[in-house]
């Protein structure tokens, strides 16, 4: 038996290939793998800027949803369960191995597709928007990128936790995608500068969360929403990364400007954080108050043509591949 994966030739080049079947250690399990998702991060893998830690598989790929094929003996899991996974790497392939405690149990209610949205966007936005940022039932949150893959469950992950919503995206047809998943306020960036549009909407300075993915010459913007007390959390920097911000703000409102990438995050903190979103997130699903927007689904062996989509912008909603 073997298994089939991506394998980075160059940096336009991907391949699929063959090898034998994965094994795991005791706390881990191999996944037949059902889907995976597409994420920035694989992108940028494949351009050469961002290499695997070392004890990470080269192969892209940092989630998955399929069934346990092989549960190792202190897993927890059997044979047979559909589950999703945060992966060490390795998520564009048919097999892929996990930490047990990295990976979910998918209740019968929800697809398996829809499960491989999920892991990679629950473990962000809480980490950052719940663990990191501290955002409180009733609060304003303010979303980046929306319609990302993170940005939808963000923006979901607000209004369930009764939350004022604002919301950021690139285009009006995105706009009114952020109005349907509930959205209170859809700012589109190209219109016009975002500061005039939250003055215009009475909502300049009375953020309290913001969840940064574009950094860069917005990060100033961040600032002058904050409400007083406010906490920005940043996770990426698609409009760069560096910025030139005017620190009397933070001063005056107290701000805080925090950041994390979730790779760089010890095991034991996944792994606190995946408890934590089993038991918080996951029932969000399964009773339907979180829908994952999805995009598009490419063939495995089409995984090029996917992240040339997503370098695009055009997709809104995740990214996913299908791998049986
Ligand atoms: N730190 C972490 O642990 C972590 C984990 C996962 C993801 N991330 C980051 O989260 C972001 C979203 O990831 P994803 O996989 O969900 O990717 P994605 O779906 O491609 O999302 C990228 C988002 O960035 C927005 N964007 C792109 N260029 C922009 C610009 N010039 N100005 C304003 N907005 C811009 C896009 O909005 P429009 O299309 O509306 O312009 C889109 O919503 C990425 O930056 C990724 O690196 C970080």
């Amino acid at each position: 038996m073997s298994h089939q994966y991506i394998h980075i030739e160059d940096s336009e080049t991907l391949e699929l290939r063959e090898a034998g079947d994965l094994s795991c250690a005791g706390d881990e399990v191999v996944i037949d793998v059902a889907y995976a998702g597409i994420n920035r991060a694989d992108v940028l893998q494949r351009a050469g800027f961002y290499p695997p830690p070392e004890d990470a598989s080269p192969v892209m790929g940092l989630e998955v949803s399929g069934t346990i094929r092989i549960a190792g003996e202190h897993s927890g899991f059997d044979t047979g369960e559909r589950v999703c996974a945060l992966v060490h790497g390795g998520g564009y392939a048919t097999q892929a191995m996990a930490k047990a405690a990295c990976t979910l149990r998918v209740p019968s209610a929800v697809d398996i597709k829809v499960a491989a949205c999920l892991p990679e966007a629950f473990l962000t936005v809480w980490y950052n928007v719940v663990v990191r940022a501290g955002l409180k039932n009733g609060e304003t949150l303010l979303v980046h990128g929306g319609t990302s893959g993170i940005g939808n469950i963000a923006v979901q992950l607000g209004k369930a936790m009764n939350c004022r919503v604002i919301a950021t995206a690139g285009s009006s047809d995105k706009c009114q995608l952020l109005a349907d998943i509930g959205a209170d306020l859809c700012l589109d960036y190209k219109k016009a500068p975002l500061s005039e549009q939250c003055l215009e909407h009475g909502v300049l300075g009375g953020v309290d969360v913001v969840l940064d993915m574009v950094g860069g010459d917005f990060e100033q913007f961040n600032l002058e929403c904050l409400a007083v007390d406010g906490r920005i959390a940043c996770i990426g920097l698609m409009r760069g990364g560096q910025a030139t911000i005017d620190l009397t703000q933070l001063l005056m409102k107290r701000a805080t400007l925090t950041g994390s990438t979730l790779r760089r995050l010890t095991h034991e903190e996944k792994a606190r954080c995946f408890r934590e979103v089993d038991q918080q997130l996951m029932p969000l699903v399964e009773s339907g108050h979180v829908r994952p927007l999805i995009d598009k689904t490419f063939d495995l062996r089409d995984a090029f043509a996917a992240q040339t989509y997503m370098s695009s912008g055009a997709h809104a909603g995740k990214l996913l591949l299908s791998c049986r």
